[in-house]
């Protein structure tokens, strides 16, 4: 077998060192200890394993994407959000009896203490956006419960991840009923996890609440694909901040708010705005024009690790037909397709390897599906919940050290204070 190290030569000094390969990466304490002076540069971790992970394989060169091992497209086709949130949390699908108890589990803490709701989310200004008032309220949830902090403790830490799962939609719902002035929608233990969001966002003076089946599924076949994506920049945020054995709900609201960003979690309310932007079908070639001069970037195009197809944006494209039959098309979707057309065939975009990303169809999906686009970023954080606390669990479990990255200085050199009046 072929020695699974690397060796370099450190051309100042000639002395050689053996680095060992380890799972595929190269072993930078290893590295550190031949070279103490050299640090890796890597500012964006675009070429650093910056852990072990069973939770999530993807593979971007060929489309693939699995939770604990099971494809995506299985998932989407015959799973459910819970079902695979407890499938990342353990590792394993749940049998009939622990489905059932999980369900119940989630389905009784759903309910937010009222304190939350009247004195927390009802202070922020009324036009607050719903994703920052979302991140403010993760965090504080921190402040209500005290055995978050017993992080070394499964059975604690297992209580919080309930807690969490559960309490996202509602939060969520409040968030949006509050920018809306409508009355907070109680939960409905009775309905599953996407069709009990679903009422607490939509109910109104009905004594139950009910909407096309078609529709539930699609949400829930949403949340599945949003579930986890690995060490994606949220989760980063999660693991960095879980590193310094922060409770679940601090580091939690660290990766929505990382999330909420444009470029990440905020990219499927972007692309609505474009497409609002751009307006008709005979505008989208002169927007690709400007794209292809600097002028901004075609939103929902384009990943990180993605450079062939995202497996999630094929799923999502079926799921747009679905739910259109029922709500009719988005009128915006005939500049999308445009959009995609061209875009595709365009050597720019081509040569570049960026294709449609999972947030190009979801936005049209949820504003046909009635959703405000400042929901979008809130409809993507109530399911990555799951991954994060997967992933969170999986840094504790591994007791992770504290995440602390070196720099390279290219500040100036040491220099004397100079008092303010000699200061020119
Ligand atoms: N439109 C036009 N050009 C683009 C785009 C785009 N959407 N994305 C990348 N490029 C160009 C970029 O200008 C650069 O060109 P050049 O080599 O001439 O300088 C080249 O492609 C490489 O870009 P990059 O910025 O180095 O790529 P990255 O891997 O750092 O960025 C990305 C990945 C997702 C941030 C980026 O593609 C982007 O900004 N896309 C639009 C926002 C978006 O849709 N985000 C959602 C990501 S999927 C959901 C999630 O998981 O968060």
């Amino acid at each position: 077998m072929a020695d699974e190290t690397i060796t370099i030569i450190d051309n100042r000094t000639g002395e050689r060192s053996d680095i060992p390969i380890v799972n595929g990466g190269i072993d930078a304490t290893s590295w550190r200890k031949a070279l103490p002076d050299v640090l890796f540069t890597d500012p964006a971790l675009m070429s650093t394993a910056a852990c072990e992970s069973s939770v999530t394989y993807l593979d971007g060169g060929e489309g693939i994407l699995r939770y604990r091992g099971y494809p995506i497209e299985q998932l989407a086709e015959h799973s459910t959000y819970l079902e695979v949130a407890y499938l990342l949390l353990h590792g394993e699908l749940p049998t009939a009896e622990q489905n059932e108890v999980w369900i119940h589990d989630i389905t009784y803490h759903t309910f937010i203490h009222e304190n939350v709701r009247k004195r927390f989310l009802e202070g922020f200004h009324y036009d607050a956006h719903p994703m920052g008032m979302l991140v403010s309220a993760v965090a504080a949830l921190s402040t209500f419960y005290l055995d978050a902090k017993d992080i070394h403790d499964p059975g604690s830490r297992m209580k919080q991840i309930v807690r969490l799962i559960a309490k996202m939609p509602t939060l969520a719902a409040a968030a949006h009923r509050f920018s809306v002035g409508m009355p907070f929608v109680y939960p409905d233990n009775s309905l599953s996890f996407p069709a009990n969001f679903l009422s607490m966002m939509w109910k109104v003076a009905e004594p139950r609440f009910s909407t096309h089946p078609v529709l539930v599924r699609a949400l829930d076949v949403l949340f599945i694909l949003h579930a986890d994506h690995e060490q994606n920049c949220s989760t980063t945020a999660m693991r960095t901040v879980g590193s310094a054995h922060a409770d679940p709900y601090s580091a939690c609201a660290a990766a929505a708010a990382a999330l909420y960003g444009p470029r990440h979690g905020g990219a499927n309310e972007a692309v609505i705005k474009m497409l609002n932007e751009i307006g008709s079908l005979d505008n989208v070639d002169d927007y690709i024009a400007g794209v292809k001069q600097g002028k901004g970037r075609l939103q929902g195009f384009g990943h990180r690790v993605y450079k062939s197809y995202d497996p999630r944006a094929t799923i999502i494209k079926h799921v747009a037909d679905q739910v259109f039959a029922v709500t009719g098309k988005n009128p915006l979707l005939d500049i999308a397709l445009k959009l995609e057309e061209v875009a595709l065939s365009d050597d720019y975009f081509i040569s570049r390897r960026l294709y449609p990303n999972v947030d190009f169809y979801s936005g049209l999906i949820y504003q046909a599906m009635g959703f405000p686009i400042e929901m979008f970023p809130v409809l993507f954080a109530i399911p990555r919940t799951a991954g994060w606390m997967a992933h969170w669990v999986e840094l504790l479990e591994q007791d992770a050290k504290i995440v602390r990255p070196r720099q390279l200085y290219v500040g100036h050199d040491k220099r004397d204070y100079v008092p303010v009046d000699q200061r020119s």
